[in-house]
């Protein structure tokens, strides 16, 4: 059996004995075994065990059951409380085979009858612990792997499925009111109402998803094609501009604009940065976008007056749930999310995302693509 700590350096021992000959005896043993080196912390006490294992790091113990301090079987769950992944071998003063499985019920690896312990014994008890606790150990983070899986399937159904069917219902029928329903004002007021809400929630289950799925593994799958930057922002410019007619937009456009990228998440990810400049900027002054190409790809630039970020603010961002300073603004807020996701998306597709906010200069955001794929460029 291979081990390790017992090829190269000298395995450490914690040695927990009241009994000054036994454990004289054991540390001879010990030290006449030919085939293994051997540091032994020797302690007399279950709460000096403890604390040495809270502090130094054992590659197993041997543990007495008659303690001063401590008396039978409930000596193991209160030494593993304290090293919860230390392999265990239990010294018992009688063979006692039912002793000895209920031992190992508590979470000892073996245990071994003490006047009847060689040199061989010993060497082989250790090893025979170590790894098996090894295995255990293995086993359990498998299971916490499994249930960890098992509980992101959930959530991405609840998510994904059992949520946003009836906001659809919602909607659908909303819509359906707003077209044939023969409403009198108020009513077509409060329908209308019902369905930018539900649209409204719709976009915020679908960033939640897209969090769950970047934060629980799995990443951002793209599905890359050529694709018109241009294309891309005139697109998400009209429909800002029809929710907001009376903001003035300034879309510059120069260059091609062409690349191999995933259209509907760049699209994602522009509207989210043009959103935000709207957003987050007075009434009266105008959101710039521009586009050009630069070598190897292109650069994307969004600006906004109004309020900045606060300084301590911007390392953070582009963290998950980080939202607006000031609560007046409170009510229009969504989740913090639409950064994050955005920072993903230029990640994933090995771009840069930047940001530059003073009182002076306003907000500006920009992010550069490379137009094919290309190793990550956040090193750079
Ligand atoms: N262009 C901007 N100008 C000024 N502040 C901004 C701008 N963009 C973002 N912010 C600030 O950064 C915060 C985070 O933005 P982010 O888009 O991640 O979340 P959100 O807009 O609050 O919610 P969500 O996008 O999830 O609906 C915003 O709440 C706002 O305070
Ligand atoms: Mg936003």
């Amino acid at each position: 059996m291979s081990d390790r700590s017992m090829d190269g350096r000298p395995m450490r021992l914690l040695l927990v004995e009241d009994n000054a000959g036994d454990a004289r005896l054991l540390q001879e043993e010990l030290r006449e075994i030919a085939t293994a080196r051997f540091d032994v912390l020797h302690v007399e006490r279950l709460a000096d065990a403890v604390h040495v294992l809270g502090s130094a790091s054992v590659d197993a113990v041997l543990l007495d059951l008659s303690l001063p301090d401590g008396q039978g079987l409930a000596n193991i769950p209160r030494l593993l409380s304290a090293a919860p992944s230390v392999p265990l071998v239990v010294l018992t003063g009688t063979d006692d085979e039912q002793l000895a499985v209920q031992a190992v019920h508590e979470g000892a690896q073996d245990y071994l009858v003490k006047g009847q312990v060689t040199g061989a014994l010993l060497v082989r008890a250790l090893r025979y612990a170590i790894e098996r606790k090894r295995v255990e150990e293995g086993l359990k983070r498998e299971e916490a792997a499994r249930q960890t899986a098992v509980f992101r399937e959930q959530f991405l159904g609840v998510l994904g499925h059992d949520l946003r069917n009836p906001l659809q219902a919602i909607s659908g029928n909303a819509a359906l009111l707003l077209r044939y329903g023969v409403l009198a004002e108020p009513q077509r007021k409060a329908v209308n109402r019902i369905s930018i809400s539900a649209d409204r929630m719709a976009r915020m289950i679908n960033d939640l998803l897209d969090f769950t799925r970047t934060r629980l593994g799995g990443g951002y799958p793209l599905t890359r094609a050529r694709v018109n930057l241009h294309d891309v922002l005139r697109q998400v410019v009209e429909e800002l501009e029809v929710a907001h007619p009376m903001r003035r937009f300034e879309l510059t456009l120069s260059g091609k604009g062409w690349g191999e990228w995933d259209a509907d998440r760049i699209a994602q990810a522009a509207s989210n940065l043009v959103g935000n400049a709207v957003q987050y900027s007075p009434e009266d002054t105008a959101v710039s976008v521009s586009v050009r190409d630069e070598e190897g790809g292109v650069r994307m630039e969004v600006h906004n007056w109004g309020l900045p970020i606060p300084q301590e603010r911007l390392p953070h961002i582009f963290d998950p749930f980080v939202r607006a300073q000031d609560m007046r603004s409170a009510q229009r807020n969504g989740l913090g999310l639409g950064l994050y996701i955005t920072h993903e998306i230029v990640r994933a597709h090995g771009g840069l995302l930047r940001v530059t906010s003073t009182p002076e200069a306003g907000t500006r955001f920009w992010l550069c693509l490379p137009r094919f794929e290309t190793p990550d460029m956040s090193s750079r």
